[in-house]
């Protein structure tokens, strides 16, 4: 998820390497960390915190002579953010060093395999169990090690391999994540992003999905996983270093906006089980008798995690036949609230790091609540003070407006209506009906991804208006409320979102020709209701956005606009209906020419009350 760089030539391993490490460090990454051959021996420096304190300690200690080396700046997803947890990782032995992107998904499995045969662990990492597995198979070979130890792990990965005795063998490998090949004249550099190695080189080979790469001084071989040789072609780029760190994208919420299909469905990896109709959240820390035994859920979160909260309600409630409540978290510190031995709190927040949410958290656990955490960022105070938790592997989250961590959070609070419906009413059919329309999930928002330009289209029309409404029902108002959220936070337009059926008890009276209404009105339990709304808006000369079902064509007749999402069940519709509210607010703000990756007076996370 976070940065990788690999080195072999003729120059000074070292300064390319940290030069590597500096231009990924857009992405937020809590350790940074290189190895490097040393006459004939690995050396390895790493440290939590930045490229800077790992340059400044590191530098005065590099022996020179070093041409070949691997670095990685680390965004945990297994284990805190520590020396020993940060990477590259080596093998019992220290013949090798490994650094890693991505999830190992059946590592605990491996990990009591290789104690079983003698091996001590030094970090709670999943990273280091594929490490110890080269290691294993490492007897002179290390491509042939690399292929045998990747054939045993599931999950996804972007690494680089370095054995101490073959000064140079640099092997990379990916799958599911990123890695680019940089071609220079005697020497090869090995990145997770193009932005680390263009200062260096314009030509460079774009990794395909499931290959290896063997890049010694002279030459470059790339194979599949199996080591079966493989074509390739080597491109120029000819992109800033911003430009490529952003993938092509003007600002990083689009591109986290483009992300969600693969972000969605690293939430539910490994978790979700389909066969079953269930869900597998082991973080939770809570055996199946106690989970039995919750009669009571409440939220607590802020801002869009306050919104995913909402509807994790709905689907508590709905669908696990749980009782349900979402609080504020600002409210909830404050408060006396009753909390008995069946209630479970659950904190959710993108950055584990908000001052309110964090006060609640402590406020409940005083209280003698079993507190858990939604978190994306492993190692933060919410991750570490609560009981157990999901983390969603979203990745970092750089635009201020949260757009990937929503649909994250909607997914995992999906997969734990799953997880507890199935202990109480939902029976096998329909939780594998449930988890069949989850599977989909991340195609379908592809499919709306599509609509791109349409969506600009829209914005365009409709960008110098200073007021907008939302309306949605059921599932979907919290979506309402999260696509003026978004509006307000990146364009600075005052937008507000309503329960579609609340707009008779007074904002009706704000309709007229220049208030556009956004309306989501899906093909489910309320849609003749909603219609109804929008009727009423066009019978006040409002001017009405739809989002609507595929195959829906009688909206249009009502709605001005019409943005269609594939069908899925009620539940799960939030994932789909919000996209194309987090494409019509980012390209609102894009033609008012707001700051959106950071917008004024706002910050990614909030730490002060
Ligand atoms: C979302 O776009 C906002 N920037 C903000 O509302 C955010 O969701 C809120 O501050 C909570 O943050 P957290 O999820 O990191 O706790
Ligand atoms: N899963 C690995 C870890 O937690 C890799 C994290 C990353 O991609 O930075 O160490």
């Amino acid at each position: 998820m976070c940065g990788i760089v690999g080195y072999v030539g003729k120059r000074e391993a070292f300064p390319v390497l940290i030069e590597g490490l500096s231009a990924l460090e857009y992405r937020g990454y809590d350790s940074a960390g290189v190895a490097l051959i040393d006459k004939g021996s690995l050396v390895v420096w790493k440290n939590k915190g930045k490229v800077a304190q790992l340059k400044a300690f590191a530098e005065k200690k590099v022996k020179p002579g070093s041409t070949i080396g691997i670095a990685h700046t680390r965004w945990a997803t297994h284990g805190v953010p520590s020396q020993a947890n940060a990477h590259p990782h080596t093998d019992a032995k220290n013949r090798i060093a490994l650094v890693h992107n991505g999830i190992i998904e059946n590592y605990a499995a491996l990990k009591d395999k290789l104690k079983k045969e003698g091996v001590v662990f030094k970090s709670e990492t999943d990273t280091e169990v594929l490490a110890q597995l080269v290691g294993k198979y490492y007897k002179g070979d290390l491509v042939g090690a690399v292929s045998q130890a990747l054939a045993e792990v599931d999950g996804t990965f972007g690494i680089a391999v370095i054995a101490g005795d073959n000064p140079d063998v640099l092997v990379g490998a990916r799958r599911g994540s990123p890695l680019v090949v940089g071609v220079g004249d005697g020497e090869y550099f090995l990145a997770s992003d193009a932005s680390a190695i263009v200062r260096y080189t314009k030509r460079v080979i774009y990794l395909k999905d499931s290959s290896l790469v063997v890049l010694n001084r002279s030459d470059h071989t790339i194979m599949d996983l199996d080591k079966k040789v493989m074509t390739y072609e080597i491109q120029h780029v000819d992109y800033t270093a911003e430009a490529l760190a952003k993938g092509g994208f003007p600002h990083f919420m689009l591109k986290e906006i483009f992300e969600q299909p693969d972000t969605i469905r690293n939430a539910m990896r490994g978790r979700l089980l389909v066969d079953d109709g269930s869900a597998r959240l082991d973080g939770l820390n809570l055996v199946m008798q106690q989970l039995r035994q919750i009669n009571r859920i409440i939220f607590v979160a802020c801002g869009t995690s306050w919104h995913a909260a909402l509807v994790g309600e709905h689907m508590m409630e709905e669908i696990a036949g749980v009782s349900a409540e979402v609080e504020y978290a600002s409210e909830f510190r404050y408060r006396n609230p009753i909390i008995d031995p069946h209630t479970l709190v659950f904190v959710i927040s993108q950055s584990g790091e908000t001052a309110d949410t964090l006060a609640a958290l402590r406020e409940a656990a005083n209280k003698g609540a079993t507190v858990l955490g939604i978190c994306n960022a492993v190692g933060s105070s919410i991750a570490r003070e609560t009981h157990g938790g999901v983390y969603l592997h979203a990745g970092p989250e750089i635009g201020v407006a949260s757009t990937k961590a929503f649909t994250s959070q909607l997914t995992v609070l999906a997969l734990l209506t799953l997880l507890l419906g199935r202990m109480r009413r939902i029976s096998h059919d329909e939780g594998i009906t449930i988890a069949q329309a989850l599977q989909e999930i991340p195609e379908q928002v592809k499919k709306i991804l599509k609509q791109n330009a349409a969506i600009k289209d829209i914005a365009k029309r409709y960008w110098k208006h200073n007021n907008f409404i939302y309306l949605g029902r059921s599932y979907n108002f919290p979506v309402a409320l999260e696509g003026a959220l978004k509006l307000k936070e990146i364009s600075y337009i005052h937008a507000e979102g309503y329960p579609a059926a609340e707009m008779k008890h007074g904002p009706i009276a704000l309709i007229d020709k220049d208030l556009p209404s956004v309306v989501i009105a899906l093909k489910d339990s309320v849609y003749e209701k909603v219609l109804s709304n929008i009727q009423e808006i066009n019978a006040r000369g409002g001017q009405v956005i739809a989002i609507a079902t595929e195959g829906d064509k009688n909206i249009k007749k009502y709605a001005a606009h019409v943005i269609y999402v594939p069908k899925t069940i009620p539940m799960l519709s939030p994932l789909l209906s919000v996209i194309p509210l987090q494409l019509l607010a980012y390209h609102i703000a894009a033609f008012r020419k707001c700051e959106i990756d950071q917008p004024r007076n706002l910050a990614k996370s909030v730490t002060v009350e």
